[in-house]
Order: structure tokens, then sequence, then C-alpha cells
């Protein structure tokens, strides 16, 4: 039995924009996607068992017992199904001559906007790799995942599965020529603290991305402006982090939420989340990931603070996650 596991992430600053080569910040949350890959001897093994995201195709089963939101696993059927499919063909894997099956879990709660696509793809062939000693080392299994994320997110900056593999907090900067990404490690002083607001509403990345894209081509001039705002704002939400400069952290997370409102990928009930937030002492909010439902971020300077905020998002009716960056 071979096990592996991939963190959720939080992107802090300039998802969407970073799918254009625009520096962005994200971090690994204190939250898993654990999997398990056994190998299976009688076919009648690999017979899935009904509930929801169990599924089997050439060779595997998978039962899905992560935590999610209602109707998640159902709209990201096709899609999971096709991603273990690339990730077996991108790690050489050949599930016709080694029946397998895969069970997943852990506490990372399956909703858009967390990494959770990107920790399944991370944990799936980190799994792979322990239990069939196919000698990966870490840079392959991001490069294993990346090819996994392309059935959720269509052209993924690859900025979910690096966080999701590597773990901590990191600047992200897609290479547009195909060559290697720049990725870069930063060291907070101190964890941080944040509330992650959930919206309950499961949003398709794929067609946030190609939305965004549209309306870009259609006004290229509005969609230039704004996203030389975003490069600015990529370089100084840099410099705030590694000072520890909270409350400009939070100022500059206000920001963006507005460029990614102006780009319209954020949604009422996100909206109202980040309202919540600000109003409850957090130093910024902002939606994150892919946006359209799924999840926000709040960052929040003490215990108090951030219990105040997730309490408040739990009483309208949401669910506010706390969480712990840049450890
Ligand atoms: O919705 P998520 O958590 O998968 O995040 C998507 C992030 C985007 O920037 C919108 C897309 C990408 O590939 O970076």
């Amino acid at each position: 039995m071979g096990k592996g596991s991939g963190f959720g992430k939080v992107i802090l600053f300039n998802e969407h924009f970073v799918v254009y080569g625009i520096p962005s910040i994200a971090s690994a949350i204190d939250a898993k996607t654990e999997t398990v890959v056994e190998r299976v001897t009688n076919p009648s093994q690999l017979n899935p068992s009904g509930t929801e995201g169990s599924m089997a195709d050439n060779g595997w089963v998978l039962e899905d017992q992560r935590p999610a939101n209602p109707g998640y696993k159902k709209t990201k059927f096709k899609h999971q199904m096709e991603s273990i499919n690339l990730i077996m063909k991108a790690a050489k894997f050949d599930t016709a001559t080694n029946n397998i099956r895969i069970h997943m879990a852990g506490d990372l709660k399956a909703v858009g906007g967390v990494g959770a696509s990107a920790a399944v793809c991370v944990s799936l062939a980190r799994a792979l790799n322990s239990e069939f000693d196919l000698g990966y080392n870490d840079e392959e299994i991001n490069a294993i995942a990346y090819e996994g994320e392309k059935a959720y997110a269509g052209t993924p900056s690859g900025i979910d599965n690096t966080a999701s593999t590597f773990g901590g907090l990191i600047r992200f900067q897609k290479n547009l020529e195909g060559g290697e990404n720049n990725i870069e490690t930063l060291k907070a002083k101190k964890p941080i603290r944040i509330v992650m607001g959930n919206s309950r509403l499961t949003a398709n990345t794929k067609a946030a991305v190609a939305g965004v894209r549209m309306r870009k081509e259609e006004d290229p001039q509005k969609y230039e402006a704004i996203f030389k705002e975003a490069q600015e704002l990529a370089e100084k939400a840099q410099k705030a982090l590694m000072a520890y400069d909270l409350e400009e952290v939070g100022r500059l997370m206000n920001l963006n939420h507005e460029l990614l409102l102006q780009i319209e990928v954020s949604h009422e009930k996100l909206n109202e989340l980040v309202k919540i937030a600000r109003e409850n002492g957090a130093l910024g909010a902002k939606m994150t990931g892919g946006g359209l439902g799924g999840y926000m971020v709040a960052l929040t300077p003490d215990k108090e603070t951030q219990d105040r905020v997730a309490a408040a998002m739990d009483a309208a009716g949401y669910e506010g996650h706390k969480r712990m960056i840049g450890v």
C-alpha cells in the first residue's frame, strides 16, 4: 500500500493574472488530501462502491472520501476521471497491467479556490510513486500533477500544484515560453493567520479562466491597464510580506479584490464574505482561486480577530475555516 499527500493552497495575490505571466503569491495551508494506492489482483475489486465520488476506468477504481461541498464531486466527476488517466500517462504507469484501488481522504475540503484538484493530483502521483517505486523526485511529482490539473483547469498556470507539492509561501511566475516557471520560496518572519470563507457554491475554474480570456480579447485596452496594476501590486505585496507588514499586505489584498471584480471573476456571495471579514476586523480580504464561487480569504492579525471573523461568516450561513499560512 503506497501513501501520498498534497497540501491545499490559498492564492494571496493575482489568481487569473498569473495565467498571463504576471507574478502571483500563494501559500500552502495546513490542510491536506491523503491518497492511498493498493494493488488489485482480483478484477471484481475494481467495481466502484456507488457512493458519491466513486468511479472506475481502465484498470483502476477510485473511492473518494474527501469532505466536499454538496455537488462538488458530481460537478467534477468527468474532470476527475480524465485527470486520473492523465496522471497515469504522465507517470508512465500502465493500469491495464497493474490494476489499482485508489482511496482519497484527508482534512482538506473539496471545493473550488482551495487547490483541491491540485492536492488530489499531487497526492495520487506520490502514492503511485511510493507503491511502485517509480523514483520520481518532487520536481517530477509537480510536473506529473500539472498534467493532471489540465483536466480541471484547461490551461492551468501551475501555481496550485507547485504550492501543493512544495508547501510554504511562494512567488510564482509562469514562463509563457513554455520553459521552467519562475518559483521563489518566500520566508515570512512568523506564520500568518487567515480565515478562508466558503461561499458554498461550486464553480468551474475552466469556465472562469475562459471568461477572462474572452473579455480580454474583446477589450484589450481595458484589460491591459488592469494587468499593469496587478503587476505592480505583486511587487509591493512581496515586499510587504517579507517585511511582515500585515496592514500593508491587507490593504493590497483589498486592492487585488478590486482588480478581480473588474475582470468579473468574483461573485456576490464572495463579496458579501469580503464585507463581513472587513467589518469584523480583517486587515484585508479578497476572493481566492478561480472565483465565481468557492472561497475568499481574509487576513487576520491575531487569534481573537480570526475567531471573530470565522464566527461572523458561520453566523451569516457560510463557513469560515481558520488556517495558518507561511509555516
Ligand atoms: O480555483 P483554483 O483553486 O483551482 O485556482 C485557480 C487559479 C487560476 O489562477 C484562476 C487559474 C490558474 O491556473 O492559475
